[in-house]
């Protein structure tokens, strides 16, 4: 049986920055594949390379060499009007919705951003009015607050703002970084929750990215485990929580104080 291709296909990717005293490799030859529907999970200390990897592949920076296959074709070397397939179908969420948020914008017209923008050119673009209701409510917000502004709205409120307008496009693929380490713990447990329910009901493809292993545990099922740029550990999140084969994947463990008993 020929298996389906991935949605994602990372092949021998380097980037490095060179433009301080000493150049740095933040990631180093990182190959792997992301199943379509999988919730993966990116773990590992502060400049392991988390988020320039995950810049990487939603086209935000680029690969100093290496591949990266979205959907079947590849990103890398494209000009901005060549990516309209990545834009609609990757989106981003934030640690700090404070700074990705532009304050002096209304929330139905950040959540309608993805909307209004080049990359619906000769496509079919959701009416955003209604889209930008449909998506409030799909987060847990009064569509009747529309007309507010960012300030007006708690932390929760302002990370489910910055989910919907993610999913305002419908992709096909949800990328994370660190999107609820800022928020209080009670807060933190409903936010991740919204995100568990919104993967499963529209069938996204999850990549979240945490230095909060039990966060990854709750919303993923495959988790890679980044150390200086590399990959060191990979497999299903039961198989690598239960029984890490690296060292540097037990020390992290080690280091959650709720999962120490486990
Ligand atoms: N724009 C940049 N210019 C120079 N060096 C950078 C830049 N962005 C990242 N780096 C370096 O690349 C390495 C990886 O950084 P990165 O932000 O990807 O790590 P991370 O795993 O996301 O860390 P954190 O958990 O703190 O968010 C670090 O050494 C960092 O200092
Ligand atoms: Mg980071």
């Amino acid at each position: 049986m020929a298996s389906a291709e991935p949605i994602y296909r990372v092949q021998d990717l380097v980037r490095v920055f060179s433009h301080g005293p000493q150049p740095v490799i933040a990631v180093d030859h990182v190959s792997f594949e992301i199943p379509a529907g999988q919730r993966l999970g990116i773990v590992g200390e502060s400049g392991s390379g988390k988020s320039t990897l995950i810049r990487m592949m939603a086209g935000l920076r680029r690969p100093s060499s290496g591949d990266i296959v979205f959907a079947g074709q590849s990103i890398v070397g494209r000009r901005e009007s060549e990516l309209s397939w990545l834009r609609r179908g990757v989106q981003l969420v934030f640690q700090d919705p404070r700074s990705s948020l532009d304050p002096r914008m209304k929330v139905a017209d950040i959540i309608a951003e993805p909307l209004r923008s080049r990359i619906w050119q000769g496509t079919k673009r959701p009416d955003p009015f209604s889209r930008v209701n449909e998506l409030m409510a799909q987060v847990g917000l009064d569509p009747g607050d529309r007309n507010r502004y960012p300030h007006q709205f708690s932390g929760g409120q302002r990370q489910r703002i910055a989910i919907a307008r993610a999913l305002a496009p419908n992709p096909r693929v949800l990328i994370a970084d660190e999107a609820v380490s800022a928020l209080d713990v009670s807060v933190r447990a409903q936010v991740l929750n919204l995100f568990a329910d919104l993967v499963a009901d529209h069938g996204l493809t999850l990549v979240f990215v945490s230095h909060d292993l039990s966060v990854v545990r709750h919303v993923c099922d495959a988790v890679l485990v980044m150390q200086a740029g590399h990959i060191v550990e990979a497999g299903p999140v039961d198989q690598v929580y239960s029984d890490p084969r690296e060292p540097y994947t037990r020390q992290l463990l080690a280091s959650v104080p709720r999962l120490r008993r486990d």
